[in-house]
């Protein structure tokens, strides 16, 4: 009696564990597909001005994300700025698609597996406080480093070189 309970034991956790396997299996596939989503939804809705690979065109007001991300997610202001800056906010996806977007675009970016994910909830609040002058908003937030320094050259010499 008791090795057959036993026995009836260790069936049952071998269902348990090949249920485990398949669901496990199910998310992968699913969180495999949102990320293919994400991606669809960057080079569709942002990569016309920010580029596929996000160097942006700083020249021409299109600012490096590679460069201004990492410094922006330091922040609590910054980490609302990315929601908030007209090209996410303004944009035609759902709150749930601009999550799953910058839930993929962030460790892309920055090389990170740590960054706390955007719940669609917090995008939906920073997306319902849009910001009155962006760039002055965008130099606070980023120490004035990249804004003024462009102002100084300009006001330097009267074009480039
Ligand atoms: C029409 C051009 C354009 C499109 C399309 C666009 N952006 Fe932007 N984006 C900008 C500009 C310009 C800035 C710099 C801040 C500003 O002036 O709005 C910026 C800034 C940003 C920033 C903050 C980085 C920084 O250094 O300021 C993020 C994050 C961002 N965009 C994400 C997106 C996402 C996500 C999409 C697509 C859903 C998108 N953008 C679509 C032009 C665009």
């Amino acid at each position: 009696m008791a090795s057959r309970s036993a026995r009836t034991l260790r069936a049952a956790a071998r269902r348990g564990l090949c249920l485990l396997a398949l669901a496990t299996l199910a998310t992968t596939a699913s969180a495999q597909n949102e990320l293919r989503q994400a991606r669809d939804n960057y080079l569709l809705h942002c990569s016309g001005c920010h580029q596929p690979d996000a160097r942006g065109k700083p020249s021409a007001g299109i600012p490096d994300m590679r460069e201004t991300v990492p410094l922006l997610l330091a922040t609590p202001a910054g980490r609302a700025f990315l929601i908030q800056v007209p090209g996410t906010s303004a944009s035609a996806l759902s709150d749930a698609q601009i999550a799953g977007l910058m839930n993929w675009l962030m460790p892309a970016l920055t090389g990170r597996d740590d960054v706390q994910a955007f719940s669609t909830e917090e995008v939906g609040r920073y997306r319902r406080q849009p910001l009155d002058d962006v760039s002055a908003h965008r130099a606070a937030i980023l120490g004035g480093g990249a804004t003024p320094a462009q102002d100084k050259t300009a006001r330097a010499s009267p074009g480039p070189m």
